[in-house]
């Protein structure tokens, strides 16, 4: 099996992903006592804690902010970084197209139920009052956004990921 193939069916066993100047780290899936459902998505249990407080207080102000994916198992992310190729194994321009904004099975920050993709997934989430909410605040919640534009992954723009880090365990799981 070639790399890609062996990248794209999520069987990949190292410890990072570097291909066509992206780079994609490891992460395990989020255990069950910790995982916790915030609106109708499951996240890790501190995450829903402290966004359920960013909402709250992001709704005193009128902005509206909803999690439209949380926590993503390594398996289920097996069926999500295919999905788009037209061919299988795909080809090297795809594929490297792929990874910009999607991680392979066993690369998602979305296994760890830390990462959370807020209102939308276009990339004009950037031009709304909600995101210069997020921009502001999010940060005092423990916030941050994973893929800013040029972040040193590599990956594309993605205004809408953030990620909890507002404590010490869980900043450590993001100290690449
Ligand atoms: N969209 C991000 C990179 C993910 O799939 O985890
Ligand atoms: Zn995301």
């Amino acid at each position: 099996m070639n790399l890609i193939e062996e990248i794209t069916k999520g069987n990949y066993q190292g410890e990072k992903i570097v291909y066509g100047g992206i780079t994609h780290y490891k992460y395990a899936d989020c255990t069950e006592e910790n995982l916790a459902t915030c609106g109708e998505k499951l996240v890790h249990k501190d995450c829903a804690k402290a966004f359920e407080k960013m909402k709250n207080d992001a709704q005193k102000e009128h902005i509206h902010l909803e999690i439209i994916s949380g926590f993503r198992s390594i398996e289920y992310q097996k069926t999500i970084f295919p999905c788009k190729f037209k061919t299988f194994p795909p080809t090297e321009e795809e594929f490297i197209a792929r990874l910009k904004y999607s991680a392979p099975a066993g690369f998602s920050e979305h296994h760890t139920g830390l990462a959370i993709d807020i209102n939308s997934l276009e990339e004009d989430f950037a031009d709304t009052k909600e995101y210069e909410w997020l921009l502001k605040h999010a940060n005092d919640y423990g916030f941050e956004m994973s893929f800013p534009k040029n972040n040193k992954q590599g990956l594309g723009f993605e205004p809408w990921h953030w990620r909890y880090v507002g404590t010490e365990k869980t900043k450590k799981t993001f100290m690449l």
